[in-house]
């Protein structure tokens, strides 16, 4: 996040004296990626942003991953999985591995605790709802079709104004507009589908009153991913000015110009994010293939380096009528397997002029195992839609 913020006060010399009106210091914090050698922001807090009184085990959701063995596409209906209902400890799993965990929850209206990732940046889409996020940053308003994305370590917590379907995707690192989209310096280019203007942060500094307050915070260990709830001295939101280069931001799906050709257009002109070892796309309304002989649905792809997970979040996704798959559903099409549109598909879709769809897809170039939350929801008649039939159908007919 190259796009350069500054709310609220703060000294015109970074780390010099900056005192309130009655004389006293403010509390610097840069808070940086990689090292000091990436973006960052300076925050000037009222209270010392490291005084916390306790420190105890937070126990998490159900983290268990079971590896997609044996190697089948699957199906997981994240509209029939019962969730809890706070965009925190509500979570369930539905994907993950070493580099991304996808996770689903249907929220209430009630705050969820204070939170803050310490594995990655939270790129949360909003599938349905509106709310803010309060952060250390300021607030954020959310509603259907925005990605908030959540810097890592970024101490916030999420208010629901109506309920809210959110499909959490936390990475082990940092999500970011794709290198291309870029210039060396930062900007995005003039063949990105977006542009600094479609992003939106927080307008001005949140400050709140409070001692004794609990904070969870997900990190990981030599066991893997757990959670710790720490108890700060003062309230953590006392930021009265900030600058920089990192904060929480939003984007929302209007504002994604899809790019078309004559034909086919691969995925990655789709692409809207990146992270380590993973993409994030999104498949939205748009004008098709203009070719007389185009075949405006995909052909059928082998992704030998990546699993693909679809959600499908919007009108009716053309290449996959006749499998089963809806709106609220998720396709996982997994490396080593060749996948496409169910045939009945392909000659339905000649002639389209536009495709009322809209999907998010995450692409991982490490299998994905499958989360106790999608294997609750898993269609398992899924893997045979393309032949027709499955291991207890005989064979009609033989191709040989
Ligand atoms: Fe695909």
């Amino acid at each position: 996040m190259a796009h350069y913020r500054r709310l609220g006060e703060v000294p015109p010399k970074r780390h010099t004296q900056f005192r309130d009106g009655d004389g006293k210091l403010y509390y610097e914090e840069l808070m940086g990626e990689e090292g000091f050698s990436s973006d960052s922001s300076l925050l000037y807090h009222r209270g010392v942003p490291s005084a916390i009184v306790a420190s105890e085990v937070w126990e998490l959701p159900d983290q268990t991953r079971t590896p997609n063995h044996p190697l089948r596409p699957r199906h997981l209906r994240l509209h029939d999985l019962e969730t809890g209902s706070d965009a925190v400890t509500g979570r369930r799993l539905v994907l993950g591995n070493n580099d991304v965990r996808i996770g689903y929850v249907v929220t209430g209206t009630d705050p969820s605790p204070y939170y803050r990732n310490a594995i990655g940046d939270e790129c949360m889409f909003v599938e349905t709802g509106t709310g803010v996020v309060e952060t250390v940053f300021g607030v954020v308003g959310y509603r259907a079709g925005d990605y908030v994305v959540i810097p890592r370590a970024t101490t916030h917590r999420w208010l629901p104004a109506e309920p809210s379907r959110l499909y959490a995707i936390e990475a082990n690192s940092h999500v970011a507009p794709p290198k291309r989209y870029l210039s060396r310096f930062g900007q995005l280019l003039e063949h990105a589908p977006y542009c600094e203007r479609d992003l939106y942060g927080p307008e001005q500094p949140f400050t709140q009153e409070g001692a004794d307050v609990e904070v969870l915070v997900k990190h990981r260990t030599s066991a893997g991913v757990v959670g710790t709830r720490m108890t700060y001295a003062t309230h953590p939101f006392d930021v009265v000015g900030w600058d920089g280069c990192l904060y929480p931001y939003t984007f929302n799906l209007e504002d994604y110009m899809p790019i078309t050709g004559k034909i086919h257009q691969p995925p990655p002109v789709h692409q809207v994010f990146e992270g380590h070892n993973f993409v994030v796309c999104n498949f939205l309304p748009r004008k098709v293939d203009y070719h007389p002989l185009s075949v405006p649905v995909p052909y059928y792809h082998s992704n030998v380096d990546s699993d693909e997970v679809m959600f499908y979040v919007g009108g009716d996704y053309e290449a996959r009528k006749g499998s089963g798959i809806g709106l609220g559903s998720i396709s996982l099409h997994p490396g080593g397997y060749a996948h496409g549109p169910q045939p009945s598909a392909i000659e339905a879709s000649l002639g389209a002029e536009y495709f009322d769809e809209s999907a998010v897809m995450v692409d991982t170039f490490a299998p994905l195992d499958l989360g106790e939350g999608g294997l609750a929801v898993e269609d398992p008649a899924y893997a045979w839609t393309w032949a027709g039939r499955g291991p207890d159908d005989p064979a009609v007919f033989s191709n040989s």
